[in-house]
């Protein structure tokens, strides 16, 4: 498959974190797989004094460095690649330098026939959204008669409801919606678009997804780092607004969302936002008990000492805020009333993995509620979203022998198995999605601000009251015990996930 229409792609913060470590080896990626469509270039713009030659080398040490090509021909891919790949420096604060811009836009079109359709990627910090979007609409580079211009523009989209709504407004003063994308990376990840696939391609979920037979949905998001060199973004930000208010809750829309008329931007969109438009706001008292927040302390994990977040670098000394969240949220909906959806993010917890469990209610009588190993059994769907991707159901099974000896026994999927195994990166189908005007995985704006309704009332709460707990938990543990509480009914608690999908509940190597 390739990309049909010619088109230059527009990279602002060309000289920044995510373009080398994300960007650019996702579109290595696409050129390798000859994706790109037959006239395509790409302008870095920063605020660097490179050299075009000078981005070009970076381009390719990022390339080499980020991704798993080690080989000579590839190496040599990557040089032809650079080939693609242009830089103009740029103060992109300065109003009067935008018409550098335009012009060279206007000489990469030439030279390149791309044909006049351009896509501007803000990879910037989010301060500069706004002046970036304002600059181009002033040069009149947000549209063109005869083609398309697109912008993508990434999270944070705002820090409240108040900015993102301020954010939006601004965006949508100088580009309309449809030209905006707004990137979730969670959103690409392909084990994420298989939920949708799980539930509406298979005959045997859909009645059973509903309150009838699901007793409560739990979802993990688990780092086993810290903050790293981001404590500067982070202490600003913290679990629930890095985390809950974007990936998170988009993966409670697609795992409750209803089925969508036909796979289209607009129609999967309406559905994931009906959702988030369902879950019912927390008043003051449930911020107290449907919440739990923390905050790592130091500890020593395989030996290696791990720094307290507070004394990450870049974070106040007396800082109050979460590197872990815990929720109990309800969809108060036709579907889902009064089925419970825990949900729950961390730094430095013992894995990395992000998984969806969904707990099936017990049989209405239970026959073998004499078997030890079966008087808490519920059935569990595992979609692993990852690593080892993958889904695991797991269910009763009879103990050969005399008598009714039931056990728990797993039956997994991983996507490891499969014979194409290679799983594409989340910024490769983004880039490519984008590219072909497919919005499908992007979130709307409107869908942005809901979600921001969902957790502005816990920010402005823990805001007012200091006196809300924040726990701490030593690094490489599962959060403040705490957490455990929040999950209603006797002896439930979190699935308490290994690397590997069908290990758990038992020792495992992290
Ligand atoms: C980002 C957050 O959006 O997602 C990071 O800002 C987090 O703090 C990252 O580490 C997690 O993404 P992934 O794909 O590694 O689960």
């Amino acid at each position: 498959m390739k990309v049909k229409e010619d088109q230059l792609l527009v990279i602002f913060g060309a000289s920044g974190d995510l373009t080398s470590r994300k960007l650019m080896p996702a579109l290595f990626e696409i050129y390798r797989q000859h994706v790109l469509p037959s006239h395509f270039a790409i302008l870095g713009v920063g605020r660097k004094p490179y050299t075009t030659e000078k981005f070009r080398e970076k381009v390719v040490t990022a390339i080499t460095r980020h991704t798993s090509t080690h080989e000579n021909s590839d190496q040599h891919l990557a040089a032809a690649f650079a080939g693609l790949v242009h830089y103009l420096p740029l103060n992109t604060e300065n109003p009067e330098e935008y018409h550098v811009l335009a012009e060279k836009i206007q000489w990469l079109e030439d030279s390149y026939q791309t044909g006049g359709n351009c896509l501007f990627y803000l990879a910037t910090p989010p301060g500069l959204y706004e002046v970036i979007a304002n600059g181009l609409r002033n040069n009149e580079l947000q549209h063109h008669p005869k083609a398309w211009r697109r912008i993508i523009i990434e999270k944070p989209f705002g820090i409240s409801l108040k900015s993102a709504k301020a954010l939006n407004n601004h965006l949508l003063n100088c580009f309309n919606e449809d030209q905006v994308y707004r990137i979730d990376h969670y959103l690409g990840k392909e084990t994420v678009q298989n939920v949708m696939v799980t539930r509406f391609s298979n005959g045997i979920f859909e009645p059973l997804w509903n309150r009838n037979y699901i007793h409560h949905v739990e979802i993990t998001s688990a780092e086993n780092m810290g903050v790293e060199d981001r404590g500067g973004y982070y202490d600003k930000a913290g679990a629930l607004r890095d985390m809950v208010q974007n990936h998170l809750l988009q993966l409670v829309s697609l795992v409750a969302m209803e089925p969508p008329t036909q796979i289209s931007a607009d129609a999967i969109r309406n559905e994931t936002l009906k959702v988030l438009q369902s879950i019912r706001p927390f008043t003051g008292e449930e911020i107290t008990s449907h919440v739990i927040r923390g905050q790592y302390t130091a500890s020593t994990v395989r030996g290696v000492h791990c720094n307290a977040y507070r004394d990450e670098p870049g974070v106040n000394r007396d800082s109050r805020t979460e590197t872990y969240v815990a929720l109990k949220l309800y969809i108060d909906n036709w579907r889902w009333g009064g089925v419970p959806f825990y949900i729950r993010t961390g730094k430095y917890l013992p894995a990395k993995v992000t998984e969806v469990v969904v707990h099936f209610k017990p049989t209405p009588h239970r026959l073998f509620c004499f078997n030890e190993n079966v008087q808490n059994a519920d059935n569990q769907l595992v979609i692993r979203i990852q690593p080892d991707e993958g889904i695991l159901l797991k269910f009763g099974m009879k103990v050969p022998g005399a008598g009714f000896q039931v056990q728990d026994v797993n039956m997994d999927f991983h996507y490891a198995d499969l014979a194409q195994k290679n799983i594409p990166e989340a910024y490769q189908r983004l880039l490519v999605d984008c590219m072909q005007g497919d919005a499908t995985l992007f979130t709307r704006g409107d869908s942005i601000l809901q979600a921001w309704k969902i957790v502005d009332p816990i920010l402005n709460e823990w805001e007012k009251n200091p006196d809300i707990p924040i726990y701490g938990y030593p690094a490489g543990t599962w959060g403040p015990i705490q957490a455990d509480n929040l999950i209603d009914g006797p002896n439930m608690t979190w699935r308490f996930p290994c690397k590997n999908l069908s290990d758990d509940g038992k020792y495992c190597e992290l």
